[in-house]
């Protein structure tokens, strides 16, 4: 049986995307198969298109984009217990496959049930978005009563980061660019315009930085603070190291994302999806995406 599925065929821009028609993929052992409802996308699927991530994402060419979904389990590969066909879950795609498809395959131990309560499209978003924002939030371990900055904070990562670190008690100030503003303060944090001067902005102590931009943003941003402040950079480790940081380690298991689901069901967390497109309109959703100022999450919808 064949599926459509949206990738590229060469390493390069938005030009070497386009629509796939690949076997329906079979799940290995450990592996289930899943019919996809709805795949997030992020960042990093234009940076494997790109080229940038062949060191470190197992790729063959033509290659699906996209690395995590929600669906319904059509068929359990060998030595997998804890998912039956029929179940309702979401994961991260397995390694060589991708999620902007109609059917894709899951590692069982990257894959946890979806609540009924939790929608196909916030599932989707969970396991890259809010599962990066929920280990930065712990490695940075700033308590309840003090003040992180968070740079990029109207993105998918960032706005997860700031509803993390408000549900426990922890001052936010969130860089972010001039039209999040108000979405921004309405998640009880302080907003300072992106291009302002950090050491005005900030008007007391910071305890913490994540930073979801890198470059030029975290340089200043770090300089401003002064040295000592802990540092998670999700976007730029390499920088972050200068001033003794480091990237951000991410846990991608079963509990890890039944635990997401649990935050998202108590409305913790709370997934911002403006953008939905159909799978045929999967190039339009990447690009919104790579443009890099899109408010919340951009999702895609494959059935
Ligand atoms: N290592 C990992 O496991 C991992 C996981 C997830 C993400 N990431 C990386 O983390 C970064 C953020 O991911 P995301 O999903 O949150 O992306 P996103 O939703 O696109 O958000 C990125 C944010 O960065 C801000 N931004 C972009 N360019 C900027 C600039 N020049 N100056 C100031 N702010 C700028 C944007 O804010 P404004 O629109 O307000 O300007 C935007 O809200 C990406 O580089 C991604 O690849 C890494």
């Amino acid at each position: 049986m064949d599926m459509i599925a949206y990738g590229f065929s060469e390493y390069g821009g938005p030009d070497t995307e386009y629509l796939l028609d690949l076997p329906v993929p079979e799940p290995g052992p450990g592996q289930i198969l899943v019919a996809v409802r709805a795949a997030g996308v992020n960042p990093a699927d234009w940076k494997v298109r790109a080229g940038n991530r062949k060191d470190t994402v197992q790729t063959t060419l033509p290659a699906v984009l996209g690395r995590e979904v929600s669906g319904t389990v059509v068929l359990v590969g060998s030595g997998v217990d804890e998912f039956a066909v029929g179940d309702h879950v979401f994961g991260g795609t397995a390694s060589g496959y991708g999620g902007y498809a109609q059917y894709t395959v899951l590692n069982a131990s990257s894959t946890a049930h979806k609540p009924d309560s939790v929608s196909w499209a916030a599932a989707a978003t969970l396991p890259v978005a809010a599962g990066t924002a929920y280990d930065a939030v712990r490695s940075l371990a700033v308590t309840a009563g003090r003040t992180v900055l968070v740079l990029g904070a109207g993105g998918g990562v960032g706005s997860a980061v700031l509803q993390l670190a408000r549900a426990d008690g922890v001052d936010v100030v969130a860089v972010a660019s001039a039209g999040k503003r108000e979405w921004i303060e309405s998640l009880g944090a302080r907003f300072v315009e992106s291009g302002s001067d950090i050491a005005d902005a900030v008007a007391g102590p910071v305890d913490g930085i994540v930073d979801l931009v890198g470059g030029e943003t975290l340089r200043a941003a770090a300089t401003a603070v002064g040295p000592g402040t802990p540092i998670v950079s999700v976007a730029d480790p390499v920088l972050a190291s200068e001033w003794g940081g480091s990237g951000v380690v991410r846990d991608r298991t079963t509990a890890a994302f039944a635990r997401l689901a649990d935050l998202t069901a108590t409305g913790v967390l709370r997934p911002r999806i403006d953008h939905v497109f159909p799978l045929v309109r999967a190039g339009e959703a990447l690009a919104l995406v790579e443009n890099g100022h899109s408010l919340g999450k951009v999702v895609v919808e494959v059935r």
